[in-house]
């Protein structure tokens, strides 16, 4: 999908580099997703995954490097050659921007499906309950859930709170979707439904990193597959061409222990 689409790309890295004091986690990172493109992201436990997508959705700042969402440096003001850092008002603002889906579902325990999947339009953007419900709605049953509306999260299975988190982050109408092992704290007969509604929005055109284990998924839906162990990019490439024939040892190890 890269080829097809021209101008800005969704995401750029380049030479991105985070530390957690003297832990350096991210050792250069360069890559670049593409509008619309299922951007599939594997690798060891530790590696720095989830640290990359919270650098990108302004939860971590980066120590060096430039790391920029839809052609704007995340957390910073280019004029110039000087770079400003946003203040916390602009950073949420950004934010908006970007859904994120975690393991962990983390709804609202104490708001229904549907309120929950109204609450950030209405909290963040003022919008009125009216046209919140009305998305709401729409949503619900787009991850085939418009029955449980009025549910609340404890009353919903694992795969059916997750369906209610990626409604939740699309409510905000994000241009990127950010997925950090959304099906990895499931009931394995509960992962298939969560990876429908994925790829439903693959189909639809919405720019997906997905950081996951699911390699069939990466195979069947993604665009692209990037291989990271220890900070670093090992390997990238189409899905199909990294899972059949690993160019590194690291992926090879890696794969042969996941496949
Ligand atoms: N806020 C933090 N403070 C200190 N260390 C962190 C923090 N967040 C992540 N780390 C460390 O960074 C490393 C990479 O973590 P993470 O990005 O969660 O890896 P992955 O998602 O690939 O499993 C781990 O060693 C983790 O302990
Ligand atoms: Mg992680």
């Amino acid at each position: 999908m890269t080829t097809t689409t021209s101008g800005t790309p969704m995401v750029k890295a380049e030479g991105v580099h985070k530390s957690f004091g003297a832990a350096h986690i991210l050792k250069g990172i360069d890559l670049e997703v593409a509008p619309r493109e299922v951007f599939c992201l594997i690798g060891p436990s530790g590696s720095g995954k989830s640290t990359f997508l919270r650098c990108i959705n302004h939860l971590e700042k980066v120590n060096a490097g430039r790391l920029s969402v839809d052609g704007e440096l995340v957390g910073y003001r280019q004029k110039g050659d000087k770079l400003y850092e946003l203040k916390d008002s602009e950073v949420a603002l950004k934010r908006r921007d970007i859904g994120m889906v975690f393991q962990r579902f983390n709804l609202f325990p104490h708001m229904t499906a549907i309120e929950n999947v109204m609450e950030a339009p209405i909290q963040v953007k003022g919008e009125s309950k009216a046209v919140a419900r009305a998305r709401a709605e729409r949503l619900l049953d787009r991850v085939g859930l418009s029955d449980k509306a009025k549910n609340y999260p404890s009353q919903l299975s694992g795969g059916q709170q997750q369906r209610v988190a990626i409604a939740r982050a699309l409510a905000m109408e994000p241009k990127l979707m950010l997925f950090d092992e959304p099906t990895s704290a499931l009931d394995p007969e509960l992962v298939g439904d969560v990876l429908d509604v994925m790829r439903g929005l693959a189909e639809d055109g919405m720019t997906m990193i997905v950081v996951t284990h699911e390699m069939g998924f990466a195979r069947e839906v993604g665009d692209s597959l990037v291989f990271m162990d220890e900070g670093v990019v090992v390997e990238s490439g189409h899905p199909r061409d990294v899972l059949t024939n690993p160019q590194h040892d690291r992926t090879k190890s890696f794969l042969s222990k996941v496949l």
